[in-house]
Formats: C-alpha cells, sequence, structure tokens
C-alpha cells in the first residue's frame, strides 16, 4: 500500500504536467466545446483534454485506483483508493484569461464522497502565477512558488467583523438565489467578500493566510477533494453545518474560532436545512 507522501509525489507529477498542459492551451486560444448544467456552465476542450491526460497519466500510474473528474469520467477501482480530479478549477476565469485557475487532484481513501472519504493527498497548481499548494495526510501544507517552499498556516483571526471571507456562486439560478441569500446575512457583518472564481484556490487561500476563511453552497467533490485537505494541513476546521462533513449543502474553512461565528450567520438565514 503506497504512503500519502508517494501518492503526493504522483499527484505533484501528474498535476504539475496538467498544469503546463492548461497554460499551453490557453496561449493558443480557448475554445468552448459544450454547455453542462445550464448555458453559463462551460466547457472548454482544454478542460476534456486535461481530464484524460491526468486519467491516461494515473492509469500507467496508479492502475489499480478509482477515478472521479469533472468532466465525466468515472470508474471504481479495486485498491480502494480514488482520485477526485477537477482539470480546470475556475473554468470561466480561464476561459476569460483571469489568471485564476487550478489543476486540482486529490487522493481518497474510500469514494468520492466527503461524508465517508480519508484525504490522504491533495494538489492544486495554479501554471500561470506558478503556484503550487500540496498537502498529504499528516504532513502540514506547503506552497512552492519559483524553487521556493514555504509552509501554510491559517490566520489566527477571531473577530468576524475583521475577517475577510471568500464566497463562489453555482451555476444554476436556484443555487444563485439561495447564495445571494447567505450572503445578505454574511456581507453587512464581515469586513469583506471576495469571489475569485476557483473553489479549489480560495481553500488554499484560507491555508495560506490571504483569507480568514470560505464557505460556499452547492460545490461538488471535485471542487474541494484537493484544496479542502490543504486548507486543513494548516490548521483551518473544515465541514459543514452542524456538524455535519463539508458537501453540497455546505463548506465552511476557517480558523476554529471563526468557524462557530460564520456558520451561525449561515444558519440564520434558513435556506440550508438539507442538501
Ligand atoms: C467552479 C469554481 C467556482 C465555484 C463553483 C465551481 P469550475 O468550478 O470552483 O469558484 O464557485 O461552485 O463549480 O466549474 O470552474 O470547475
Amino acid at each position: 500500500m503506497a504512503t500519502p507522501a508517494e501518492l503526493l509525489d504522483i499527484a505533484r507529477t501528474i498535476a504539475t504536467e496538467a498544469g503546463e498542459l492548461i497554460a499551453r492551451r490557453r496561449r493558443e486560444g480557448v475554445v468552448v466545446a459544450d454547455t453542462k448544467s445550464s448555458s453559463i456552465d462551460v466547457v472548454t476542450f482544454a478542460d476534456r483534454e486535461c481530464e484524460e491526460f491526468v486519467k491516461n497519466r494515473l492509469a500507467e500510474l496508479r492502475p489499480d485506483d478509482g477515478f472521479y473528474g469533472e468532466e465525466g469520467n468515472e470508474f471504481p477501482g479495486t485498491s480502494g483508493l480514488t482520485w477526485v480530479v477537477d482539470p480546470i478549477d475556475g473554468t470561466v476565469n480561464y476561459l476569460y484569461g483571469i489568471p485564476q485557475f487550478a489543476v486540482s487532484i486529490a487522493v481518497v481513501q474510500g469514494e468520492a464522497n466527503p461524508a465517508t472519504w480519508t484525504q490522504l493527498a491533495g494538489v492544486v497548481f495554479n501554471p500561470l502565477v506558478d503556484e503550487l499548494y500540496f498537502a498529504s495526510q499528516g504532513d502540514g501544507a506547503w506552497l512552492l512558488h519559483a524553487g521556493k517552499l514555504t509552509e501554510l498556516a491559517v490566520n489566527k483571526e477571531s473577530v468576524i467583523e475583521l475577517s475577510l471571507f471568500a464566497t463562489g456562486f453555482g451555476y444554476s439560478s436556484q443555487v444563485r438565489a439561495e447564495q445571494a441569500h447567505l450572503l445578505t446575512n454574511v456581507l453587512p457583518v464581515v469586513r469583506d467578500i471576495r469571489r475569485a472564481g476557483a473553489a479549489s484556490l480560495d481553500l488554499c487561500a484560507v491555508a495560506a493566510g490571504r483569507l480568514d476563511g470560505y464557505f460556499e453552497r452547492g460545490t461538488k467533490p471535485w471542487d474541494h477533494a484537493a484544496g479542502s485537505l490543504v486548507a486543513r494541513e494548516a490548521g483551518a476546521l473544515v465541514g459543514g453545518l452542524d456538524g455535519q462533513a463539508e458537501g453540497e449543502a455546505m463548506i465552511i474553512a476557517t480558523n476554529p474560532h471563526l468557524y462557530p461565528q460564520i456558520e451561525k450567520l449561515l444558519t440564520v438565514s434558513g435556506v440550508i436545512t438539507s442538501s
């Protein structure tokens, strides 16, 4: 059985190669291939090509593992491990040339279900700014940038009114209406809100202390499988509401002082009672 550190090495290698691929495709020009859940939920040819690339590299290096990717590749393995992959997190930023997108690759023990999985290793790589975030179980969270390695730690801020949070928005109008409702409770209280457009990078920004916290309703496992491990290993509490695991109903990542405060603001809206 491979150790989390060995799995991390594989994830780092593939994420770096995949990041170079999407950066190259970005320079050549981005082409929308199709739409998914709604007309604004686009998939580019690069999303598909990158997911195929990651899947094929894993087939070479980890042929017995399962796979769960955003662009539709999904199969169980025989090893008990599953790779959870977002080939381009921040696709809309990618489309517009905003340098806030990443390849996100995680490997978990179990299925791609945050309520039951054990996160072993995760990598989030933003190729345009050359930031590679990574973590493996019990080994801290790290950022590699321009050859320099930095250990990450979440901020210690404990006052919600002085806290900078990020959030994100999904692609369905119903989820967006719920997200807007949540914001009406949070925005008047906190220092400010950011919406940068890539959940994996938002989670890494919490780990790096560039944000005090992040919350979002409506994310999928591939959006947060890697980033939430990076945040956890940097000292964040990551979960949902009322003691639940993070998931589509809600993900919150922040330090243990701020967690109950943001949780209260989000609960008060009454939007979230179930998934
Ligand atoms: C999206 C981004 C966005 C978040 C959405 C995700 P995609 O992922 O992470 O920030 O708010 O919930 O769906 O579609 O760019 O891979």
